[in-house]
């Protein structure tokens, strides 16, 4: 395994999946990893991530300088070069001119780090400070025309560095040099196959849960599928799955899921299903705040869940669906409420358990997905797009009425199918339709309209923090449009929404 050490850079997940994607298993920690720790895990080698600090300032974060004696190879990745170059006695200054972005990199000497990659190759850099000087024992082993160490090494302690970014998609050959790192520096087998995880797991949870009951709160969504799929494999009817029908789902969605999870479906669990249609429908009447709306939605559903709870009584395990990108980011935690997400993090005062379970805590979004294909879930489910916990609830700007939502979804249904049609619907991070709240006059025949106008979105986007209206084919819209206009009743206006994050969100509330 390999241990990534974070110095704060916003790429730390990026190579964690990129040395994944080699086969070889790696996990992200804080740079105050303990050296007792780092000896414990015995890892076959430790990447340094960049960071936004100058290592030479007072408070910048450095880690202990024995992880150098340690016989451990180590890639030091922007600030994190940097570090090892100021650490191990070379020198760091303010660069005379910052890079950033594409960059022009000439690789010069013979080196195993580029075994593959081209002489001139192209990287992408974002650095203001620069190693002025090498330690002793290093060679400069690529340069940018203002960047003198572009890389260095010292193969004989098998210490590697780049001032450039190998792990971002920008850096043409990047991947060749994770790979030389972790098999040819480290010597990884690459033996991190999804199929063992999962029969691991499998394993693992059966023996841990032994005869006890499992609860397991089942949206529909990738996570939640996966992590219920893994668990009936390993107990079957020792788990019960719990899905809320709040009425804000997509169109169909419900009978989806419950075809899959349900008593004609494939898996062996206990499957209940709460249509609480009408209760969320109630309670969010003349509501139009979207934080309360929020509120609204995330109380009614441990409300609803707590309910059930109570029939099924006593459990010994609750199923949470964290996944890895959760775990990063709460250990080294911090980030600005700009919404309050509902998810069912809220569940566990609301049920009397004795542990948590949380069996894709390892596993990136994508590393979910292929799980689940291996465990055999339909495609459609496993490739399904992230579905906010309120549902429509947000996709339906001021007060949420059953006629709306029947609205929003009729129009969304068109729209992802005219995309999929389109076979643009793998390229896009997110698209769905959201209803405004604005009325306006159209005409019909010969008829006058004042009817609701539909906003269509679509971005792309790489981890949904910042996002980018994504170019949608005009044809494909004018198609979506007409078939709306003409399908759904009480919509005569279709708009399309250009904006990003930020300063947009990708959903309306
Ligand atoms: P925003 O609108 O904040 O959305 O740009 C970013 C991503 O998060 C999803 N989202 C949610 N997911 N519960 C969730 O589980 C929520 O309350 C929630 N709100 C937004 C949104 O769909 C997008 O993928």
């Amino acid at each position: 395994m390999i241990i990534v050490l974070d110095f704060g850079g916003q790429y730390n997940q990026l190579i964690a999946r990129r040395v994944r994607e080699c086969n070889v298993y790696a996990e992200v920690h804080p740079y105050t990893l303990s050296l007792e720790k780092i000896k414990e895990m015995n890892p076959k080698g430790i990447i340094f991530t960049g960071g936004p600090n100058s290592v030479y300032g007072e408070d910048s974060p450095r880690c202990p300088k024995e992880i150098f004696e340690m016989g451990i190879p180590i890639l030091g990745i922007c600030y994190g070069s940097q570090l090892m170059a100021y650490m191990l006695g070379g020198k760091v200054e303010t660069a005379p001119v910052s890079e950033y972005g594409h960059t022009d990199v000439t690789v010069d000497t013979e080196d195993i780090l580029f075994e593959g990659v081209s002489k001139e190759t192209v990287a992408w850099m974002s650095h203001t400070d620069y190693i002025a000087q090498a330690p002793e024992g290093f060679k400069i082993t690529a340069h940018t025309s203002v960047c003198p160490v572009a890389a260095m090494s010292c193969p004989e302690k098998k210490f590697y560095a780049t001032q450039f970014h190998p792990e971002v998609m920008h850096t043409a050959e990047g991947k060749t040099m994770l790979s030389n790192f972790v098999y040819k520096v480290c010597g990884c087998s690459g033996s991190w196959q999804m199929a063992s995880f999962v029969e691991t797991t499998i394993q693992q949870l059966r023996e841990k849960i032994g005869t006890g009951k499992v609860l397991c709160a089942l949206s529909g969504g990738v996570d939640s599928s996966v992590a219920a799929v893994l668990l009936s494999k390993a107990i079957g009817k020792q788990l019960t799955c719990v899905f809320v029908d709040h009425g804000l789902l997509r169109k169909n969605e419900g009978d989806e899921v419950e075809a899959v999870f349900g008593p004609n479906g494939p898996y062996e669990l206990n499957f209940i299903r709460v249509n609480a249609q009408q209760r969320y429908y109630d309670k969010l009447k003349g509501v139009t705040e979207p934080e309360q709306k929020r509120k609204i939605i995330g109380e009614e559903f441990i409300r609803v869940f707590e309910e059930e709870a109570k029939k099924i009584g006593a459990v010994d395990y609750l199923v949470q669906g964290t996944i890895y990108p959760d775990v990063i980011e709460s250990g080294l935690g911090k980030s600005a409420v700009i919404k309050s997400h509902h998810n069912v993090g809220g569940l566990p005062s609301v049920v009397d358990f004795k542990e948590i379970i949380e069996p894709l805590r390892l596993l990136f979004k994508d590393e979910v997905r292929r799980a689940g294909l291996e465990l055999g879930i339909p495609e459609y489910l496993v490739y399904r797009q992230p579905f906010p916990g309120p549902g429509l609830g947000i996709r339906i700007i001021g007060e949420v009425t059953e006629e709306k939502v029947k609205i929003v979804q009729e129009a969304d249904a068109i729209y992802r199918e005219e995309i999929a049609k389109a076979g643009i619907d793998k390229g896009l991070g997110q698209y769905f339709a959201a209803l405004t709240n604005m009325r306006s006059v159209g005409v019909m025949g010969d008829f006058r309209t004042y009817d609701y106008a539909i906003a269509l979105r679509a971005v792309n986007t790489s981890d949904f923090m910042t996002a980018d209206a994504a170019q949608i084919p005009w044809e494909v819209l004018a198609k979506v449009t007409n078939r709306i206009v003409n399908e759904v009743k009480g919509v005569n206006r279709v708009m399309y929404d250009c904006t990003g994050k930020p300063p947009a969100t990708i959903e309306f509330e």
